[in-house]
């Protein structure tokens, strides 16, 4: 099977009430890892691609890699989306490019100007095949392309319901990424975590069948914590969303839930390990490839998280 847009996972995600995990992928170790997870627990699949990861890997690389999971993996839908599009020509690339999705991301800009812009690329990628994720409300945490907003104003930035109504009657965007109260990143919160569940729910009620999107999504798992503080490094205040607000969020009409930190802190966790009890090792397939085995395990466990394990067939 060829790449597929999100239309129909999001469709069957909302009825059956799970979430598709959307996985972000900067090279071959993380995408391998995370394909062997989903090819095991046949779940339907988001693969996307920051800005960042375009500048580090380059496109036609990532593109290539992507291409041999979809071509390796037929009984699997797969979608590829541009995660978090600043401008215009950055998202129409990207649909020349062969994404199947993008998101355009003008959640820093004033509301009408939000509408303006996503409704210019909604045209574009509508023209060619192409489904449309946006944002509104602001998120926080600092990743090196995505910039947010500070722990102490993520809740005053919260997305606005009656403001989600008017933006996708005026954009005719595919889903809406919301502010709830995560944030990118291994630092999401400094006290107990809290997330918004009625702005959650107020959007469900006024806009019913509607896909939402939750970014900032990674749990940062205390094994890989642990781990990473263990073997010398330094992540003692790192906290993420606890899974059962995760799977309680894709009972809710969120359909799609961005993953990158648990990722890079899987990764990063079992290299330390590797370097610590080896010091010798210096066989990049010695530290990568365990890094890949602990990204295939968590994600395994996180399509169970997300109920989307065994999903694949009706994504199809
Ligand atoms: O949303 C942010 C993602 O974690 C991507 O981060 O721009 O550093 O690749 P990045
Ligand atoms: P995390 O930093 O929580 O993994 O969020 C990733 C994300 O939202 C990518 O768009
Ligand atoms: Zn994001």
């Amino acid at each position: 099977m060829a790449l597929v847009t999100s239309k129909k996972m999001f469709e069957r995600a909302y009825k059956n009430g799970y979430a598709v995990g959307a996985f972000n992928v900067n090279n071959m170790e993380i995408t391998q890892g995370i394909v062997a997870a989903i090819a095991e627990e046949k779940a339907p699949l988001i693969l996307q691609i920051s800005r960042g990861a375009r500048s580090y890997a380059s496109m036609s690389y990532l593109k290539a890699i992507i291409d041999v999971a979809v071509a390796e993996n037929p009984d699997i839908p797969i979608c590829m989306h541009l995660d978090h599009g600043d401008t215009f020509d950055t998202c129409k690339q990207c649909v020349d490019d062969g994404f199947t999705s993008v998101m355009i991301d003008g959640s820093h800009h004033p509301f009408e100007e939000n509408i303006r812009l996503t409704r210019q690329v909604v045209e574009y990628a509508h023209d060619n095949g192409v489904v449309v994720e946006a944002e509104l409300g602001q998120l926080g945490g600092i990743e090196e392309d995505v910039v947010g907003l500070s722990h102490d104003d993520v809740l005053k930035h919260l997305t606005d319901p009656d403001q989600a109504v008017r933006f996708v009657e005026k954009t005719g965007v595919d889903s809406l990424a919301v502010a709830i109260g995560t944030s990118h990143g291994a630092y999401k919160f400094k006290t107990a975590p809290k997330l918004a569940f009625d702005v959650v729910e107020k959007i469900g009620k006024k806009l019913p069948g509607f896909p939402l999107v939750m970014h900032g999504s990674s749990s940062v798992l205390p094994e890989f914590k642990e781990l990473i503080n263990k073997y010398g490094g330094k992540m003692p205040d790192a906290m993420g969303v606890p899974e059962e607000a995760i799977s309680k969020a894709a009972k809710m009409g969120v359909c799609k839930v961005n993953i990158d930190t648990d990722l890079r802190m899987a990764l990063t966790a079992k290299i330390r390990q590797v370097f610590a009890e080896k010091p010798g090792e210096f066989d990049p397939r010695h530290y990568l490839g365990p890094g890949r085995e602990a990204i295939k395990q968590m994600v395994k466990h996180k399509l169970h998280v997300l109920g989307c394990a065994g999903k694949a067939a009706e994504c199809m």
